[in-house]
């Protein structure tokens, strides 16, 4: 994103120094000369119930934490937090669709919903190691339906609401899920999905499956498969609320986590259960320097992985108020997160640049209705934000007085990995600053070579393990050690490229593989390809990202069709349909584009970056002479007018 904007520097407010979690900078010498007990450190802030007897074992690229440790991560999140003192603090607050409506748990509360739930599931068969797929909308049964597998250490594979029948399937099938949670329907901005219609397809190709539990969340009449299917609230009223927790090995699979990558099967993320929660603890608190006293909201879903680290793992590990919205930013009125904000005195914001450029065209009208006073600190993830979005989020949303944590991290890291620590590093916008303390940042050029001090581009790498990271992809360990491993050796390539500055500070700039980054949500350009070819007019297809200034990226496909088939706005809603049903909403195509011809190499290979060109109306499309056939570029730009 070119802007031409000075970029500033900005000091930690003095009064939000004085109150935070982290205030001396010489963390980041003490853990670079020792990071692995600056790691120890941070893990004995849990509950174990056995100690570990070596705190990292690296055997490249497999990595162990806390080996020997046992530990429960529900009982982290739940009764230790009883144990100390807080059984009647608000643990989740839930803000339904409709504003105003909702419930909230208090740590005692959960810990019984949890419990419960966690019987529910042992009397459906379920056991220690079986993954368990949960398929909801954002209400408390979605954080309770985790907590639960948790506790019993069944491993959950939660599957964001708006994926397709499709993909909730294929996800169920790679995990062998005995039992899906489910709802009704997900209301969201004022219409509904029909989760359990989506779940009823699925399920008629899963052979795993035996039961599922759905949750009544608007009541609709919905079909259901006597000895299959089972109603939350029946089996939660005779479910007992007592649930001891398993003791699970530090190793242990905490959940797996489908993502995208860059061809058109998702990879399952695997994280596993004492390293993990050693880090988003650790982060929640030093980063989005989350306190007792606390009223703290992630905007994101929890089907996503920033829902499972900063909505329920890392803020429930530190006894913090979490605040979990079903609805969108814009429902009923365009001013509702700050209605929400206002309404809950919420204090720290945990959003993305979407979400922030949305309300940055709207204007500060609908802001100004509201008291924002009680925010303190802001933050940003999924995506690079630009300094402009950055200054305008500072300014209007923080009042000038809120720190902003741009936070870099991924799915694969399982936390936050690159950071501003609020109370230390002074801010610059756009830039998400330093790692944080204990991880090894770095980067590497196409070579294979380490970059050193400042530098316009290069590949982004970790170079040595560290808690949170995914331990595998779900019985596919060497696309494991492809994807992450095999480009630079023993160090970690993330797939995305950064810059650095002077101060050493990253900005990252995107992915530099293929996969798209819209709103914040990974989309690999192969599945949506794969989902229009199974369309039967279509012949061939090309996708890319192009820049977008709401989006971050939006997703412009380029379309061969069949035979002498012609393109119409019928076909391209045809189209969009395909994706939708094959994918899910959120992977729709803003743009399709139908050509007689692709630009490729003469090995035939599709040359993106003209596609990528000619979507962004570049004029100059630089070196097209390797192209098998120059002209295409003329064809493609008459074909996008
Ligand atoms: C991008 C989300 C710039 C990046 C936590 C990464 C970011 C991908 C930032 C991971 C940021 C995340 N600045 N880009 N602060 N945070 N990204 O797996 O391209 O859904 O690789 O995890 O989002 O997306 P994922």
């Amino acid at each position: 994103m070119a802007e031409e904007t000075e970029i500033r520097t900005y000091d930690p407010p003095e009064e939000f120094v004085r109150q935070a979690n982290v205030k001396d900078a010489s963390v980041y010498d003490e853990a670079e000369k020792d990071y692995e007990g600056f790691w120890e450190e941070r893990a004995r802030q849990l509950h174990w119930f056995k100690e570990w007897d070596q705190v990292l074992k690296w055997d490249p690229p497999e990595a162990q934490w806390f080996v020997g440790g046992k530990l429960n991560v529900a009982y982290n999140c739940l009764d230790y937090q009883v144990e100390q003192g807080r059984g009647d603090k608000a643990a989740l607050v839930w803000e339904s669709d409709e504003p105003g409506e909702g419930k909230s748990y208090t740590y005692s509360e959960l810990t019984a919903e949890v419990s419960k739930f966690a019987n529910v599931l042992k009397g459906l068969g379920v056991k220690k190691g079986e993954p368990v797929a949960i398929y909801l909308p954002m209400i408390p049964e979605l954080p309770i339906a985790m907590l639960a597998c948790a506790r019993i250490g069944a491993p959950h594979s939660v599957v964001f609401g708006a994926f397709s029948a499709d993909s909730l399937r294929d996800r169920i099938n790679d995990c062998e899920a005995k039992v899906l949670v489910t709802a009704d329907e997900a209301p969201r901005g004022g219409r509904k999905t029909p989760l359990k219609k989506n779940a009823d397809e699925a399920l008629a190709d899963t052979p795993s499956i035996e039961n599922t539990v759905v949750v009544r969340r608007t009541g609709e009449d919905v079909d259901f498969t006597e000895g299959r299917d089972n109603w939350y609230d029946e089996l939660m009223q005779e479910a007992d609320a007592e649930c001891p927790a398993e003791e699970v090995d530090s190793e242990d699979i905490l959940y797996i986590l489908y993502s995208s990558g860059s061809t058109g099967k998702p990879k399952g993320i695997v994280h596993t259960s004492g390293g993990y929660l050693t880090h988003v603890k650790a982060t929640t608190s030093w980063v989005l320097d989350v306190k007792d006293s606390d009223v703290y909201w992630c905007t994101a879903d929890v089907g996503w992985v920033t829902g499972h680290s900063y909505l329920v793992y890392g803020p429930l590990s530190n006894g913090a108020t979490s605040l979990i919205y079903e609805g969108t930013p814009s429902y009923p009125e365009a001013d509702r997160f700050w209605d929400i904000i206002e309404r809950h005195g919420v204090n720290i914001l945990y959003t993305a640049p979407t979400v922030i450029r949305a309300f940055m065209k709207g204007g500060t009208e609908d802001l100004e209705k509201h008291d924002l006073t009680s925010l303190r600190l802001l933050g940003t993830v999924g995506e690079p934000i630009n300094p402009r979005a950055w200054e305008w989020y500072h300014e209007n949303v923080g009042g000038g007085r809120c720190p902003i944590v741009d936070t870099w991290w991924q799915t694969e890291t399982g936390g936050i990995m690159i950071s501003p620590l609020p109370g230390i590093t002074a801010t610059k916008p756009g830039m998400a600053t330093l790692p944080f303390p204990g991880i090894s940042a770095g980067l590497f050029d196409e070579e294979g070579n380490e970059i050193e001090g400042p530098s316009d581009s290069g590949n982004l790498v970790v170079k040595r393990p560290w808690p949170g990271m995914l331990r595998t992809l779900y019985k596919d360990p060497a696309r494991y050690k492809e994807t992450y491993w095999e480009k630079y050796g023993d160090v970690y390539f993330a797939g995305d490229g950064a810059r650095r500055d002077e101060d050493g500070y990253y900005l990252i700039t995107g992915r530099v593989d293929d996969v798209m980054n819209i709103s914040g949500h990974r989309i690999s350009t192969a599945e949506v390809e794969s989902a229009l070819v199974g369309h039967q007019a279509v012949a061939e297809s090309a996708v890319i990202g192009r820049q977008d200034e709401d989006t971050g990226q939006a997703i412009v496909a380029y379309v061969i069709l069949e035979g002498d088939r012609e393109g119409s706005d019928e076909l391209i809603q045809e189209l969009n349909q395909q994706v939708r049903r094959t994918i899910g909403a959120h992977a729709r195509p803003k743009e399709i584009i139908f050509t007689p011809d692709l630009p490729k190499t003469r090995s035939g290979k599709i040359m993106r970056r003209i596609l990528r060109g000619v979507a962004e109306g570049e004029q100059d499309l630089g070196d097209t002479s390797t192209l098998a056939d120059p002209s295409v570029v003329d064809d493609l730009k008459a074909a996008r007018q």
